[in-house]
C-alpha cells in the first residue's frame, strides 16, 4: 500500500500537463487502475482483513484524488501566469500615429460622390451598367445604326471575337448612355436616375485619356420637358460649384435626343485660369436633350405615353474645373505627390448638409 502511495504521489507531482495528469489518474484510480483493482480484492478477504484494508485503501484513493486536484490547480495557475506574461500590454505607451500613411480620396471619387449627393437630393437614384457592352446597347438602341458617322467619331475600342465567330464584337462602352436603355428595360417608366461610370475612347492629350468618367442622367414621366432639364441642371451646377452659375443651351444634334442641346456654363478666363460662375466666357460641359422616341422604343417604353430628358456630362472635366486641375492625364498616373496634393480626406464624405 505504501509502495502504491509513493509511486502515484510522485507521478502526480511530476505530471507536466493536464493530459499527463489524466494518464496517472487512470493508472491509479480509473476503472482498471491499480488502486481500484486492489479495492476489488476486498471481497475475497476475511472480515478482519477487510476492516483494516478497506479504510486504508479508501484513504489512499482520497489522497491520490486530492493530490490530482491540487496538481491540476497548480498547472492551471502556471498556464494562466504564462499567458498573462505573454499578453502583457503597456497601456501607458503613446499611440502610433497613422497620419503619415493615410491615403487620400481621388478627385474623381470625390466628385462622383458630390454629384451623387446632389442628384439624390433631387430624387435621382444611381443606376449601373457593364463597361464591356454589346454594340446594340452602345449604338443601335441609342439610334446610332452601323453606317452612322457617330460610330466612327467615337474612337471605339473593339473586343476581339474568336476566329470564326462572326457575331458583332463587344465594345468598351464609349459613353454611359447605354445605361439608359438597360434601365428602361429593367425598370420601365417612370424613371429618374443618374449613371456615373467609366467610359473608353482611343484618345490621348491634355484633356483626353483613353479611360474617363461620365455621368448620365435620365428622367422619364408623362410630362417632362426641356424646362425641367434646364432647372435640374442649373440647380445641379449651383450646388456643385457653390455659387449661382448661368447656363447657355445651344441647339445641337445627338442621334439619341430630339431636340438636342449642348450646355455651356458661365466662366471667366484670366491669365490661363478658368473661374466658373463669373465673367462672360462660356465652357461646354455636357450634351442633353429630349429622349428620342426610337430610344424609348428600344428600351421597351411606349413613346406615345412617356417622354423625358437625358444628359451626359464628363465627371473628370467638372472635377478639373472645380478644383483647378490643369492636366487630365495626371488623374490616372497614380503619382503619390499628385494624389496627396489633389486628394481629399477619407474622413470628409460629401453630403448636401455638410457641403460638397
Ligand atoms: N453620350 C454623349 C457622349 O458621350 C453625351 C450625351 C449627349 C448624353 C446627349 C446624353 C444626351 O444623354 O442626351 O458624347
Amino acid at each position: 500500500m505504501e509502495e502504491l502511495r509513493q509511486k502515484y504521489l510522485t507521478e502526480v507531482a511530476g505530471a507536466a500537463d493536464e493530459s499527463a495528469l489524466e494518464t496517472v489518474r487512470l493508472a491509479a484510480i480509473g476503472k482498471k487502475g491499480e488502486v481500484s483493482l486492489k479495492m476489488r480484492e476486498l471481497g475475497r478477504m476475511t472480515p478482519e482483513e477487510r476492516q483494516v484494508a478497506g479504510p486504508a485503501l479508501n484513504a489512499l484513493k482520497d489522497e491520490i484524488t486530492s493530490a490530482i486536484a491540487a496538481r491540476k490547480q497548480a498547472l492551471g495557475d502556471a498556464a494562466l501566469e504564462e499567458r498573462l506574461r505573454g499578453e502583457w500590454l503597456d497601456v501607458t505607451l503613446p499611440g502610433r500615429s497613422r497620419g503619415a500613411a493615410m491615403g487620400t480620396i481621388h478627385p474623381v471619387s470625390q466628385v462622383w460622390e458630390e454629384v451623387t449627393a446632389i442628384f439624390a437630393d433631387m430624387g435621382f437614384a444611381v443606376a449601373e451598367g457593364p463597361q464591356i457592352e454589346t454594340d446594340f446597347y452602345n449604338f443601335d438602341a441609342l439610334n446610332i445604326p452601323s453606317h452612322h458617322p457617330a460610330r466612327g467619331e467615337m474612337d471605339t475600342f473593339y473586343m476581339h471575337r474568336a476566329e470564326g465567330d462572326n457575331r458583332p464584337p463587344h465594345v468598351l462602352r464609349t459613353h454611359t448612355s447605354p445605361v439608359q436603355i438597360r434601365t428602361m428595360q429593367e425598370q420601365g417608366a417612370p424613371i429618374r436616375i443618374i449613371a456615373p461610370g467609366r467610359v473608353y475612347r482611343a484618345d490621348y492629350d491634355q484633356t483626353h485619356t483613353p479611360m474617363f468618367h461620365q455621368v448620365e442622367g435620365l428622367a422619364l414621366d408623362k410630362s417632362i420637358s426641356m424646362a425641367n432639364l434646364k432647372w435640374v441642371l442649373e440647380e445641379f451646377f449651383t450646388a456643385y460649384f457653390g455659387t449661382t452659375v448661368k447656363t447657355r443651351f445651344r441647339a445641337s444634334h445627338f442621334p439619341f435626343t430630339e431636340p438636342s442641346a449642348e450646355v455651356d456654363i458661365q466662366c471667366s478666363w484670366e491669365d490661363g485660369q478658368v473661374r466658373v460662375g463669373e465673367g462672360d466666357g462660356w465652357l461646354e460641359v455636357l450634351g442633353s436633350g429630349m429622349v428620342h422616341p426610337s430610344v424609348l422604343k428600344a428600351g421597351g417604353i411606349d413613346p406615345d405615353q412617356w417622354q423625358g430628358f437625358a444628359f451626359g456630362m464628363g465627371i473628370d472635366r467638372i472635377a478639373m474645373l472645380k478644383y483647378g486641375i490643369p492636366d487630365l492625364r495626371a488623374f490616372f498616373d497614380s503619382d503619390l505627390r499628385w494624389l496627396r496634393h489633389y486628394g481629399f480626406s477619407p474622413l470628409a464624405v460629401p453630403t448636401l448638409h455638410g457641403g460638397v
